[in-house]
């Protein structure tokens, strides 16, 4: 097995617990035992004022006009206070929606155009959540019919389609050298469309959002968001509520570390899961101009059904992907042309070109995006943006191509194994893709495996399949307050976002490390925006980009804490060199053992705490070397010759993503990401009427994602790295990664067992039966085929 990068140690593990064993998540009780607060468990006393309880009524047309509500009906219900129309609704100023949201666009009740279907149109607002259902079945909403029905797919919508500057946060268009040439010079070339359905985040929670204006102007909000200072500026641009919500105020905040003075008071909840749909959304303000219009605190509440078109999807994507290689199967060029829909507002393109390149080494690149706008509710940042169908394309080209030169698939990619970043050249801060491989491949038994469709002993066609996974690793702004206190214990304010990954865990282990303290010592206060600018919850980088500036900041406390000591007389470390001082278990030794407890120092210290806040960056423009996580997939399926239906047996895969903090939380995320992609490879779909642009299965009955039963067994492993050379925390992105392998290892399994390659997500059933080969070991009835 060949080493790591060079400076890099790597080592795996597979033990159930790493080497500090279990350790509980420092939310994980209130969780078990129910007293967890998600926003709709809040009760008045606790927002500190009795609130009305307020729902959307959405529109049944994508296109057209609103040309009449009757709302008499639903105000004499009664309970029913108000109801909130684009004719009465607050007037909003333009937004800047840093994440490329909708409300960036397209503010919501400001006039009667209607833009997709679900789009709200009113909000009911009554003295109990029954009165506004009931209020909200009563309006009446009248259209004006004429013009075009709308555009809901690309195949629908093709004359829209359009090149792009950018998609999302990669270029619309990036080539390197002349890849068409050296693709029709290659001896060997696949070529192949790949067709993406839609599909939504269906977060267990459904989401509410409370809100109270207040006597000084300002306006208190409870929610539950992914990166608390872009909802504060938010809330704060549209209502007017002053410069810390402006583009000053978000730059003072990241860069200066300004306090934001704002008058938007959010208050974090914990997320029951968000996968990126909980940034900006349209309900954040619909409560706001509720409670403005009533004059009373109001919680919003979505149903599940308002979900999928009031918050974000990932949208449809075509691509079709051109490799072209060497007679032993070295890639030489790259070429991959994604056509991605887009929701009707917002900027938010799906960036599927924006990783391939970084894989496997190779000669030239094309990449291409089109978009095209569709009249759909908005698309939005969704768990591994871009990666997920990217690598899909990617990996199932390269298993064809291993298919066509006869070579193990897992020896095709280490001859385009790339050394270095293959778009610049740059080396690795670390990187031990070999190790995943021959991980993931001894645990899945992949030498031992049998032939492709041979049959189980239960009668079904076995197949393997593998795939490698990727994620960036990048890093935000951020910033911390630690407060190292009288007692020995110490607070660490950083206003980051537990969506149920285990951020909590994690930023406590860091501060516990960091200043020498047992983590029951630490409290973190993550839930108000009086507190620094702190990096969102979002694309793998939260636990890193916070981490970074919490682990500054304590590090400023504990030289502090040290200077301090030496300095004291009456310390038994007077005039110690304070670099042989080591802080731990709360307190602080020198070598030859003598020592104090923090408490003990601190106390005695007329300034008491001891206070440091710390702002860090990412490392804008260009640094000298490329930072990214690796990982691969391997996956045994079964599949069922006469029906055709597949599952997936076992799921195997490896990942190395530097230090790990919480190694439990961590196996954890990395598990629930292989689930991820079972259901992106078989099950996830949004299906949209092409007549009315109606999300169809906007229920979780038929919505489906993966249960227990389509899991079966799933295996990670880690293969342990110490990045340290890049960063003081020796760690990287970690959790999308998860997610990016599984699909196309499956596709590959399946080709494996049945000869049929199919390259749209999700694999469906009929899709199998439709394309199946009819020399499978048992005779197939062709009236079974749609
Ligand atoms: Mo992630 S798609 O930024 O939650």
């Amino acid at each position: 097995m060949s080493p790591t990068a060079p400076g890099t140690a790597a080592r795996t593990t597979t033990s159930a617990h790493g080497d500090r064993g279990p350790r509980p998540r420092v939310e994980g009780r209130s969780k078990v035992t129910g007293t967890a607060r998600y926003v709709d468990d809040v009760r008045a006393a606790e927002f500190g004022s009795d609130f009305d309880v307020a729902v959307p009524v959405t529109s049944t047309r994508a296109t057209g006009r609103v040309t009449g509500i009757d709302v008499g009906a639903a105000l004499a219900v009664p309970g029913v206070r108000a109801v909130l129309t684009h004719r009465n609704a607050p007037r909003l100023r333009k937004v800047l929606a840093v994440s490329m949201a909708e409300v960036g666009e397209l503010l919501p009740l400001q006039d009667d155009r209607l833009r997709y279907h679900g789009q709200c149109v009113a909000v009911v607002i009554a003295s109990s959540l029954r009165a506004a259902q009931d209020g909200a079945r009563a309006i009446a909403v009248h259209h004006d019919d004429a013009g075009a029905p709308g555009a809901f797919t690309l195949a629908d919508g093709a004359d829209r389609l359009g090149r792009v500057a950018r998609a999302g946060i990669a270029p619309g268009e990036s080539t390197a050298g002349d890849a068409e040439a050296d693709h029709r010079a290659a001896p060997v070339r696949v070529d192949r469309e790949y067709h993406h359905a839609p599909h939504h985040h269906n977060a267990i929670e459904p989401s509410a959002v409370l809100a109270r204006w207040d006597p000084d102007g300002g306006v208190t909000v409870r929610a539950a968001v992914q990166w608390h200072h872009v909802d504060t500026l938010l809330i704060g641009q549209a209502f007017g509520l002053g410069p810390a919500h402006g583009i000053p105020g978000l730059v003072g905040r990241a860069l200066l570390g300004a306090a934001p003075g704002s008058r938007v008071r959010l208050v974090n909840a914990l997320s029951g899961g968000a996968f990126g749909r909980n940034i900006n959304t349209i309900h954040l303000l619909l409560a706001c101009m509720a409670a403005k219009l009533t004059g009373r605190a109001v919680k919003v509440v979505l149903s599940r059904e308002q979900t999928f078109s009031l918050l974000s999807h990932r949208g449809e994507v075509a691509q079709r992907l051109r490799l072209g290689a060497d007679a032993d199967g070295r890639l030489i060029s790259l070429i991959q042309e994604p056509d991605v829909a887009k929701g009707a507002a917002g900027t938010y393109v799906e960036p599927v070109g924006e990783v391939p390149g970084r894989i496997y080494a190779h000669r030239s690149r094309l990449v291409r995006h089109r978009v095209a706008a569709l009249d759909l509710s908005s698309t939005g940042w969704m768990r591994a943006p871009g990666v997920s169908s990217a690598l899909f394309a990617l990996e199932t080209a390269m298993d064809d191509l291993a298919r066509q030169l006869d070579v193990d698939p897992v020896e095709l990619r280490l001859r385009n194994h790339a050394e270095t970043d293959p778009e610049d050249g740059r080396p690795w801060t670390s990187k031990s893709l070999r190790q995943c491989y021959a991980t993931a491949a001894e645990a899945i038994g992949w030498a031992e495996r049998p032939a492709g469709g041979s049959l189980r002993p239960d009668g079904r066609l076995t197949g393997y399949g593998m795939a490698t996974s990727f994620d960036l690793g990048r890093r935000f702004p951020a910033s911390a307050r630690v407060e190292l206190r009288r007692d020995g214990g110490a607070v660490v304010s950083v206003a980051a976002a537990e969506l149920g990954q285990g951020i909590l865990s994690a930023l406590t282990t860091i501060s516990a490390e960091a200043l020498g303290l047992d983590r029951d010592r630490v409290v973190l206060r993550t839930a108000e925006t009086a507190l620094p600018y702190a990096a969102g919850s979002i694309g793998s980088t939260g636990t890193f980009s916070n981490g970074t500036a919490i682990h500054a900041a304590a590090r400023a406390v504990r030289r502090a804490l040290l200077a301090r000591a030496v300095a004291d007389r009456r310390s038994p470390l007077h005039r110690r060199d304070p670099s042989t001082l080591v802080v731990e278990g709360g307190r602080v030794r020198a070598p030859d053992g003598t020592g104090e407890a923090v408490a003990d120092l601190l106390a005695r210290h007329p300034r008491g705490s001891i206070s440091r806040t710390a702002r860090t960056g990412r490392t804008f423009g260009r640094s000298a070397e490329a930072t990214a996580s690796f990982g691969a997939v391997f996956v045994e399926v079964a599949v069922d010759p006469v029906t055709m239906v597949p599952t997936v047996e076992r799921t195997v895969g490896a990942f190395a993503c530097g230090r790990l903090i919480e190694p439990e939380i961590a196996r954890s995320q990395l598990t629930g990401g292989l689930i991820w992609g079972i259901g992106q490879a078989l099950l996830e779909e949004t299906r949209v009427d092409r007549r009315t642009g109606r999300w169809l299965n906007a229920n979780l009955a038929e919505a489906l994602v993966p249960t227990q039963a389509d899991v079966r067994s799933v295996e990670v492993h880690v293969v342990e790295e110490d990045d340290t050379r890049n960063h003081p925390l020796g760690m990287k992105g970690l959790a999308e990664i998860g997610v990016v392998g599984t699909a196309p290892a499956i596709a590959n399994a399946l080709a494996d067992a049945t000869g049929v390659r199919l390259s749209s997500t999700p694999m469906r059933v009929e899709d199998l039966l439709r394309a199946a080969p009819a020399a499978l070991p048992v005779p197939r009835t062709p009236e079974v085929a749609r």
